[in-house]
């Protein structure tokens, strides 16, 4: 059977770390607070010259090295941002044009923190039917250029960088790798729980983040439990048979507290939000590549990603390595 493999991964962080004790210097906050409410200790923050393009290509060649494909070999590009460089045209073309891969297909897509997982699940598609045979799938963001830098609520949990995988269609045993089963949600009845107040076709500016926390919170926790169980079911496969979960990295207590809903043991998950703060669509690739090199998801392990945000969106995917 014809499945989408996932065959490497890279990612790319902007140079600028900004610690929680400089960010209390900005607004007011403190250390504690942030990691107690959240786990984060650390962002990176784009600077001059950084963009959510640059990010994504610097990922993308890491993840093509990783790979051994070249270039040359990719035909699609999937990227994931609610971040672009421009309204248009789509970041991937940026990408793709950097990498010197043109005349396949390049396009975004906006699902904001599910971003990545529907970018996986649009490649994972368009392999299966042929459209093409390697493809770049990308989640890359700089979410610092739309936060309200005043308001202590929102600017201490996000961060920039971006993630990437190759992804090609093989043709694999039942038992083989590859992406097994995803599934995705969206609705559009909460937009005041989380959204950006600009756009081009609203106010013509870019706008700033806004976001009720807490109630953001209680969602996140039930959808992602709910997704997670689909997913599962889909498989026939058990909760403990799964290697690794790589989680949106929003807050260390949403990922707690999922974990802790599906019986799945604190050390399967895998956590960067610490050091990335909450990166969007990059936040899924960046973990999943950290956890690939250092060596805890190694080939043959089932992983789960999983990711909830503004929209709302959210989705699963569980893949064998
Ligand atoms: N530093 C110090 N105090 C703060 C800060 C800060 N940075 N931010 C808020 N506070 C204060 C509030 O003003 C409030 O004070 P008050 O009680 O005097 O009014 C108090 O801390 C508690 O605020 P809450 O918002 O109730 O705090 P909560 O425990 O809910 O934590 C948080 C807030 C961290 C935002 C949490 O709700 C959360 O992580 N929600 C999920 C949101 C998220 O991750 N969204 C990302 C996109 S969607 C996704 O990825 C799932």
């Amino acid at each position: 059977m014809i499945r989408s493999v996932i065959t490497g991964s890279g990612s790319a962080l902007p140079a600028n770390c900004v610690t929680n004790a400089e960010m209390a210097e900005r607004v007011d906050t403190s250390d504690e607070w942030i990691v107690e409410r959240t786990g984060i200790r650390q962002r990176y923050i784009a600077g001059e010259g950084e963009t959510t393009s640059t990010l994504a290509t610097q990922a993308a060649r890491n993840a093509l090295e990783n790979a051994g494909v070249d270039a040359s070999e990719i035909g699609l590009i999937v990227l994931a941002t609610a971040t672009p460089d421009h309204t248009f045209p789509a970041t991937a073309t940026q990408v793709q044009h950097a990498l010197g891969c043109g005349g396949g297909v390049a396009f975004d897509v906006q699902a904001v923190c599910s971003g990545f997982l529907y970018a996986l699940a649009t490649a994972d598609s368009m392999l299966r039917t042929g459209m093409a045979t390697k493809a770049l799938v990308i989640g890359a963001e700089t979410f610092s250029r739309i936060l309200d830098w005043e308001d202590r609520t929102t600017c201490v949990l996000f961060g920039d960088g971006a993630g990437a995988v190759v992804l090609e269609a093989r043709d694999v045993e039942e038992d083989g790798p590859g992406i097994l089963s995803t599934k995705l949600h969206a609705d559009g009845a909460h937009r005041e729980l989380l959204y950006v107040d600009g756009g081009p076709s609203t106010t013509g500016e870019v706008g700033k983040l806004r976001m009720k926390g807490r109630e953001v919170f209680r969602h996140a926790v039930v959808n992602l439990a709910d997704v997670l169980r689909e997913v599962i079911g889909n498989t026939g496969i058990s909760a403990e048979e799964i290697d690794w979960v790589v989680p949106h990295q929003a807050n260390a207590r949403i990922l707690d507290a999922t974990a802790r809903k599906l019986n799945l043991p604190a050390e399967k998950v895998i956590v960067t939000v610490d050091k990335h703060a909450n990166t969007s669509a990059a936040s899924v690739p960046l973990a999943f590549d950290v956890a690939r090199r250092d060596g805890r998801i190694k080939q043959g392990d089932l992983v789960m990603f999983e990711a909830m945000g503004g929209g709302f969106t959210w989705g699963a995917s569980l893949a064998r390595m």
